[in-house]
């Protein structure tokens, strides 16, 4: 079966297809035949983690460390990237009980990736669940890492009808479904985003879009119950007189500062808070972000389509800075074995 892979660290060029062999799934595994898989921020990352040095990762210099210890410290220890999916289930082990060959899922995979390729296997109870009845693969592919990390942080928040929400990163794989969950949990949204992606993110449902580059959401005298920030480029120091009394700072990407700033706000009885919070992997955001779709509540915008055997190309696409909404690589199954 054909997959992409990447043996060494650096540019998209990295990226080649190889023939490697189909695997069998274990007693409790399900074989998925992939047909989409995207090329989001985690990918990108990952491809040239070589030379993401510890200020440039958006993260505390241990969840550096760590990552680079599992990525591997010169060359990838797991050569096939893609941590999200939508196929078809293939087969399954004898003990597996919930999927069926047929079945139509999504799925993801984390940082053991791996769905670069035409086929994988996953656990029965990985993080894979039936696709939205109302989505195609490409669609679908595209929700599972972003859609869960907004759903879960935002989750623990509790969000109320009529809260002021602001996203600074609304346009990007995380920001675009905060925007849309907010909006359904009743907030009033608005999106903070780059000058092209302006339309974006107002087709996203967000009420307002601020563009970083024109204007600084921090000066303009609005307060918010909410400020949501998914790259950490703002600050407390200047996002706390943009919080109403008892608003909340939450960040998806934090340094130790940040973390420091939570414990103080958190010790002290401020009654505005700094959160970091991580996203665990879980199905039951997954099960959740099905029936959100199915709602329709949540959509996926797909800027461009890229067959696999061009994943570098898709990741010269998304290193250009130009997309608005997500990138898919599609597989083809013609040369079936
Ligand atoms: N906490 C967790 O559990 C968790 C889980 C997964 C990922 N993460 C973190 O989330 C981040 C990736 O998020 P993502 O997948 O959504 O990335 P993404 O798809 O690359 O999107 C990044 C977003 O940030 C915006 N942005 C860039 N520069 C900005 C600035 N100066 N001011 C405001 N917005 C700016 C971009 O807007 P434009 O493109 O319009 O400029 C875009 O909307 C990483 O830092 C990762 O470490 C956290």
């Amino acid at each position: 079966m054909k997959t992409v892979v990447y043996t060494e660290y650096g540019p998209p060029d990295v990226l080649r297809l190889e023939e490697v062999e189909k695997p069998t799934p274990k007693d409790n595994e399900i074989l998925i035949r992939v047909y989409a898989t995207s090329a989001n921020y985690g990918d990108i990352v990952a491809r040239d983690f070589r030379h993401i040095s510890p200020r440039q990762f958006n993260m505390p210099f241990l969840f550096w460390l760590l990552a680079k210890l599992s990525f591997g410290l010169s060359k990838p220890k797991n050569p096939i990237l893609g941590s999200e999916l939508a196929g078809e289930v293939e087969s399954t082990g004898k003990d597996v009980k919930l999927f069926k060959p047929g079945d139509q899922v999504f799925g993801y995979r984390g940082q053991s990736m791996g769905a670069y390729t035409e086929y994988l296997c996953m656990p029965e109870d990985g993080v894979v669940s039936v696709k939205p009845t109302n989505m195609g693969y490409e669609e679908a592919a595209v929700v599972p890492s972003g859609g869960m990390t907004a759903l879960h942080l935002l989750k623990g928040i509790g969000i109320q009808r009529g809260h002021k929400v602001l996203i600074n990163g609304a346009s990007g794989g995380i920001g675009s479904h905060a925007v849309q969950i907010a909006r359904d949990l009743g907030a009033e949204v608005t999106g903070v985003c780059g000058t092209p992606r302006v339309d974006f993110v107002k087709s996203l449902g967000a009420d307002k879009v601020i563009d970083y580059t024109q204007e600084d959401f921090t000066q303009s005298g609005e307060t918010y119950d909410l400020i949501f920030d998914i790259l950490g480029r703002s600050s407390w120091s200047r996002c706390k007189g943009s919080l109403k009394p008892n608003g909340c700072y939450l960040l998806a990407s934090f340094k130790m500062k940040q973390l420091a700033q939570m414990l103080w706000t958190s010790i002290t009885g401020s009654s505005k808070k700094v959160v970091c919070a991580l996203s665990p992997q879980s199905v039951e955001d997954l099960h959740s972000l099905k029936e959100l779709i199915e709602a329709g509540k949540i959509k996926s915008i797909i800027d461009r389509s890229f067959p696999l055997e061009q994943a570098a190309e898709a990741h010269r696409y998304v290193e250009s800075g130009q997309k608005m909404g997500q990138v898919v690589l599609t597989v083809a199954h013609d040369n079936e074995n």
